[in-house]
Parts: C-alpha cells; sequence; structure tokens
C-alpha cells in the first residue's frame, strides 16, 4: 500500500510511519513542519528507499493537488492538526484553520484525485480523530461510537467539525472514507508541552510537577505505538465508511498517572533525598476542562481484532526510558516557543 500520511513529523504520525516502513508500505509524509513537528521522529524510516517527503500546507490546495498526483497514493491518512488543547484556548483561530479547513482542502483535494482515477472504491480517507468530540463523562460510562457529539474545548469543537466534513463528503460524494476516535496518547517522540513528557521532565530537572485542578480529571491512556498499529489495521481491513473508537482500557486520574509516574523515576533515577512526589503541585485549573473520557473498543477489538500490546504500567515504564535516554531530542524542543509556559488560562 502506499499511504499519504499527513502530520507525519508530529507525536502519532511519526509512529505512524515508522510502523507503516517497518511494515513494508510506501509512505508520502505530508507536514508543514509547525512548532510541533521534529523530522527527527523519522528519521531511521526517512532512510527507506519506501519514504518520500512532501514540505507542504493542509490548507494549500494547489501543494495538495501536485502531492497527489506526484505520488498517487492508495491511501490517505489524515493526521495533520493542531492538537494541544491549552492553545487553543490561547488561540483557537490556527485551530479552525487547519483543522477544519485544512481537512476541506485535504477532503476535496482526495476527492478530485480520486474522481480522476475512476472512483475506486479500494481508495480510503482515513481521518484521525480524538475522543474529546465527544465531551466529558460523569463517574460512569463509556464512549462508544454512537454517543452524541458534545465537543467543550475550541479544539475539540474543531476535531467535531472536521469529523463531521468527513463524513457528509463520504454521503454525499461516495468518498470511500474511515474514521477513528482515539483516547490519549502516550510514549516515544511525545511533544514535551503535554502532560506526561512535562511531568518527567520537570522532575528530572528539579521543578514543580503541575497538575491541574484536584488531579481527578480521567483520562483512558493508549500508547502511541499500538495506536498506529490500530490505524494501520483500520485503513486496510475497517469497513468502509465506519468509525472505531481506540482505546487502552487504561482509566487512570491525572494524579495517579503522575504518581505512577513518579515511582517510575524514583527507581530508575533516585533523588538524593525523597521522591519525586514531593514536587506535585496543584495549579488553577483548565477552563472547559472535561471531567472524565473512557473509550469503549469493543467494535475495534470484535470486527478487527485489535488489542493492544502492553499495558499502561509497562507503557509508561519503557517511555520513562525512552526520555531518559533520549535528551538531546527533548532538550532542542523545549527552546520552541511556548514549551514550559503556562497556557490556556483564559
Ligand atoms: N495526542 C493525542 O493523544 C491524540 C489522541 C487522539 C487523536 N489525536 C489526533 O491525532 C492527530 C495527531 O496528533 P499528534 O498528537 O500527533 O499531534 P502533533 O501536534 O504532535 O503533530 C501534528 C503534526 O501536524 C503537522 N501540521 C499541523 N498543522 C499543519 C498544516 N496546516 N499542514 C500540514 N501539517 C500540519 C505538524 O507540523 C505536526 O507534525 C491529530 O489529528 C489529533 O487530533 C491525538
Amino acid at each position: 500500500m502506499k499511504v499519504l500520511v499527513t502530520g507525519g513529523a508530529g507525536f502519532i504520525g511519526s509512529a505512524v510511519v515508522r510502523l507503516a516502513i517497518a511494515r513494508g508500505h510506501q509512505v508520502v509524509n505530508l507536514d508543514a513542519l509547525t512548532y510541533a513537528a521534529c523530522l527527527e521522529n523519522v528519521a531511521e524510516a526517512a532512510q527507506s528507499p519506501n519514504y518520500a517527503f512532501v514540505h507542504a500546507d493542509i490548507r494549500d490546495r494547489a501543494a495538495l493537488d501536485a502531492a497527489f498526483a506526484e505520488h498517487a497514493p492508495d491511501a490517505v491518512m489524515h493526521l495533520a492538526a493542531e492538537s494541544h488543547v491549552d492553545r487553543s484556548i490561547d488561540g483557537p483561530g490556527a485551530f479552525i484553520e487547519t483543522n477544519v479547513n485544512g481537512t476541506y482542502h485535504m477532503l476535496e483535494a482526495a476527492r478530485a484525485y480520486w474522481a480522476a482515477q475512476g472512483k475506486p472504491d479500494t481508495f480510503r480517507f482515513h481521518h484521525i480523530s480524538t475522543d474529546e468530540v465527544y465531551g466529558t463523562l460523569g463517574a460512569t460510562g463509556l464512549f462508544t461510537e454512537e454517543t452524541p457529539y458534545a465537543p467543550n474545548s475550541p479544539y475539540s469543537a474543531s476535531k467535531a467539525a472536521s469529523d463531521h466534513l468527513v463524513r457528509a463528503w463520504a454521503e454525499t460524494y461516495g468518498l470511500p472514507v474511515v474514521l477513528t476516535n482515539c483516547s490519549n496518547n502516550y510514549g516515544p517522540y511525545h511533544f514535551p508541552e503535554k502532560l506526561i513528557p512535562v511531568v518527567i521532565l520537570n522532575a528530572l530537572a528539579g521543578k514543580d510537577l503541575p497538575i491541574y485542578g484536584d488531579g481527578s480529571n480521567v483520562r483512558d491512556w493508549l500508547y502511541v505505538e499500538d495506536h498506529a498499529d490500530a490505524l494501520l489495521l483500520v485503513v486496510e481491513k475497517g469497513a468502509l465508511g465506519r468509525s472505531y473508537n481506540i482505546g487502552g482500557e487504561n482509566e487512570r486520574s491525572n494524579l495517579q498517572l503522575v504518581k505512577a509516574l513518579c515511582a517510575i523515576l524514583d527507581v530508575k533515577r533516585p533523588k538524593e533525598t525523597g521522591s519525586y512526589s514531593d514536587q506535585i503541585t496543584f495549579v488553577t485549573d483548565r477552563p472547559g476542562h472535561d471531567a472524565r473520557y473512557a473509550i469503549d473498543p469493543t467494535r475495534i477489538r470484535t470486527e478487527l481484532g485489535w488489542q493492544p500490546s502492553v499495558t499502561v504500567e509497562e507503557g509508561l515504564e519503557k517511555t520513562v526510558d525512552w526520555y531518559l535516554a533520549n535528551e538531546d531530542w527533548w532538550r532542542a524542543l523545549q527552546a520552541r516557543a511556548g514549551v514550559g509556559e503556562r497556557l490556556g488560562t483564559a
């Protein structure tokens, strides 16, 4: 399969690129290289003759048309997006521009290319989205593919809008689409403004470990390489027009998660005195902070046979090991604008 991956220099996109190349697929990585991108994430995959890079913005229709014409992909995996909720609170415009308008341009470029090919139903436009489109859960219940959309942040609203566009392009134009909505990812190459890398890196630097509100917000954590595996399964075997929820069934409150990371670090890089958990500090909550997300992954498990390869305990340990071994990678990214600052308190 030749797959056009958008956002392949980001956190999840790069995991998809690495796995697709390892499995012998041809990959065209199309990325605008925003502040969140790092081509080092795919440095090894880029050595492969099966890899090509296109430096382009998904809002640039002419550049998208040129990429489709030159590379003639069998499938698109669309991951390019603005992805940080806190940044979406401070500057929602970029999220509308990229996540909504950019997805519109991707759909139109894909539709024109697909029509020019004679509308093969083997073509796939796979839209990668988030469970945040469903809004928030109370103490019980799970998000299924039938849960009504109720996004609460500018980020999740922009992703919900893009999901609706993809659905409409399938219904109206017959574009062969599949959609996935995934829970919170973590693992290697996670950009150092997101919770897990912030906690690991602040802990090592002797800084406060900031927890929003009282730390009771619950997320369902999935190791990024398991997400990439699920995504390749869906693009290859997913039923036309179907959406699949992807989650690890690993619910943790933010406070539990941070304490688990501290416990791993206490063993792997012990402090002279005390525990890293002594550095935990509670800070003002994020406005509109969703209380709980939890995915029911029954559909992808039963229909496609997917299951995660690691537990959250194993995944967190692998993640800590990766950050301890890759200081050059994260130090360079910590110098980028806004990283390390408290954002999204508006
Ligand atoms: N991180 C998560 O936990 C999570 C969970 C579920 C779904 N998702 C979705 O997965 C996708 C990838 O998330 P991520 O965490 O890897 O994001 P990321 O911020 O790490 O990477 C995004 C990538 O997209 C590129 N990009 C941004 N704007 C672009 C544009 N206008 N044109 C071309 N490229 C552009 C960036 O340069 C970057 O390489 C997103 O669509 C996100 O909504 C993320």
